[in-house]
């Protein structure tokens, strides 16, 4: 058909390849994490745990352990490629974790309703561990609502071409924007299976804000401070 495709979603993908003792690392912080949290009475009975859900301290600081340092450190040089294959070599942009949880896939059904990241502008998925052969559990993103609605009475559900579904893999990374939906679809396995999101924030260099762009949080001015002084502002 003489389509023509308007409007192209960057995703990245790409197959990492830590060494054993990393990937055993990453392994053992999501192992503790099922057996301490998602064991818990009050989760047991989910198909997924998300540690930034949860409101608990740290769950959603998990790249501020050690064996995250290799994924931080791959998760950097990527996302500078996405920035310069996007923005050109010069994008002088910086990039800021906000915040890295640990997600575990119930191994009957676990899945992840439709959602946003509305607090972030680019968000990963790493898969620290997948079963061989077994690609349950897809990452599937969709285009807007409206984005057919409003031309046409198709549903985007409907149409083949709204979404884009990718295949977990063991050490996949995949880089995407976060006010892209997505949601994961149900996963059946042996065993549950682990990944780590990632939140980002994309801001200029310290000193360097530019209009429509988020100035490097070093040049922010927390307003509470004002509140410290106690006085009502006359
Ligand atoms: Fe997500």
């Amino acid at each position: 058909m003489p389509f023509h495709w308007l409007f192209p979603t960057p995703v990245l993908q790409v197959d990492l390849q830590p060494d054993q003792s990393t990937s055993a690392a990453m392994q053992a912080e999501l192992e503790a994490f099922d057996r301490n949290v998602f064991n818990h009475p009050e989760f047991c009975d989910r198909n997924n745990l998300t540690g930034d859900l949860l409101g608990h301290a740290g769950l959603d600081q998990l790249h501020r352990l050690q064996a995250f340092e290799w994924l931080n450190h791959q998760l950097a040089w990527q996302t500078n490629c996405f920035l310069k294959e996007l923005l050109g070599e010069e994008h002088a942009l910086q990039v800021h974790i906000q915040k890295a949880w640990p997600v575990v896939c119930s191994n009957k059904g676990g899945m992840i309703e439709p959602h946003t990241h509305r607090n972030a502008q680019l968000s990963a998925v790493f898969y620290v561990s997948t079963e061989v052969g077994n690609e349950t559990g897809e990452l599937e993103f969709q285009a807007p609502d409206d984005y057919f609605s409003h031309v046409m009475s198709v549903p985007y559900q409907d149409a083949a071409i709204s979404g884009g579904v990718f295949a977990p893999q063991q050490h996949r990374l995949l880089l995407f924007p976060s006010d892209l939906r997505h949601r994961v679809m149900s996963y059946n396995g042996k065993a549950p299976r682990y990944s780590v999101s990632y939140d980002l924030a994309i801001t200029t260099s310290i000193g360097q804000g530019r209009e429509m762009q988020m100035p490097h949080p070093m040049d922010w001015v927390p307003l509470v401070d004002e509140l410290k002084q106690d006085n009502r502002p006359q």
